[in-house]
């Protein structure tokens, strides 16, 4: 999950960070005072993994991108991520309005991949509301010649669990192959144990690992606290 496309360069690495911190999620640089949100750069590359088919529960079909329905994608993105850390981690995930903001930058780059950019919901054929109910959405953009990167995924809390998350990135892998790109990356907080377990489960495997540094104000630092605790 790249947050949105300037999200694809965090090369917020920093060397100060304590490693017995970093083991345990979010880490505090004590120099600086500022906290880090450790990410995984995940790859699946088409020559040496074997793509699945998408399979999605019954009942449920995906949404092909039509701009008419960026307001679908910001508001399935808003209630997948409202109350997930990532939502800490970049802020325009925890409002409605923030998410709508990140779609339009999104589906404005000239890089922007229709193909891998997908809803997923229940409730009849068409796909359309009021009796469609969207669960999920993802989105894909080119990055590179011959690569393509995944901008967020997310599954609405009361859909997880059934194999959406997995059909959505699936869906969207073979959107990216279709287009001819030889290689997908994205990125996943370390300790959003779902998402990294579902991306290693379709065969990303991890090719870096970068700090994020996160924009809310640290925590107030206490003279002989434990200091393994400000970065839980
Ligand atoms: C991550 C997320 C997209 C997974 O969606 P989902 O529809 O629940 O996932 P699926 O049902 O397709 O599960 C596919 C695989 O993911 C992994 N997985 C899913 N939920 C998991 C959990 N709670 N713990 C560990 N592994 C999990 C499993 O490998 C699972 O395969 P299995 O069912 O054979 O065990 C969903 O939890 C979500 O939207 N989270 C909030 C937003 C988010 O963090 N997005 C990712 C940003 S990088």
């Amino acid at each position: 999950m790249q947050a949105g496309p300037s999200a694809a360069s965090s090369g917020n690495t920093s060397q100060a960070i304590l490693p017995e911190l970093v083991a345990l999620g979010p880490a505090f640089d004590f120099e600086h005072r500022m906290r880090y949100c450790r990410r995984f750069r995940m790859e699946f590359t088409f020559a040496e993994r074997k793509l699945e088919a998408p399979v999605l529960p019954d009942g449920y079909c995906f949404v092909a991108w039509n701009p008419r329905d960026l307001d679908r994608h910001a508001a399935a993105k808003f209630h997948s991520f409202r109350d997930e850390f990532d939502s800490q981690v970049f802020p325009s995930l925890g409002s409605l309005d923030g998410c709508r903001r990140l779609m339009l930058e999104i589906a404005s780059q000239r890089t922007f991949l229709p193909e891998a950019t997908w809803l997923v919901g229940h409730g009849n054929s068409n796909g359309k509301p009021p009796h469609f109910v969207d669960c999920g959405t993802i989105q894909g953009i080119v990055s590179g010649r011959d690569s393509g990167s995944v901008q967020n995924v997310g599954v609405t809390p009361d859909s997880r669990g059934i194999g959406l998350g997995r059909a959505l990135i699936v869906k969207a892998l073979h959107g990216f192959r279709e287009f001819g790109v030889k290689r997908v990356y994205l990125e996943a907080t370390a300790e959003n144990a779902p998402a990294v377990e579902l991306y290693r489960s379709v065969g990303f495997r991890l090719v870096r690992t970068t700090y994020k540094h996160m924009q809310d104000s640290p925590p107030a630092v206490t003279e002989g606290a434990d200091p393994t605790a400000l970065a839980r």
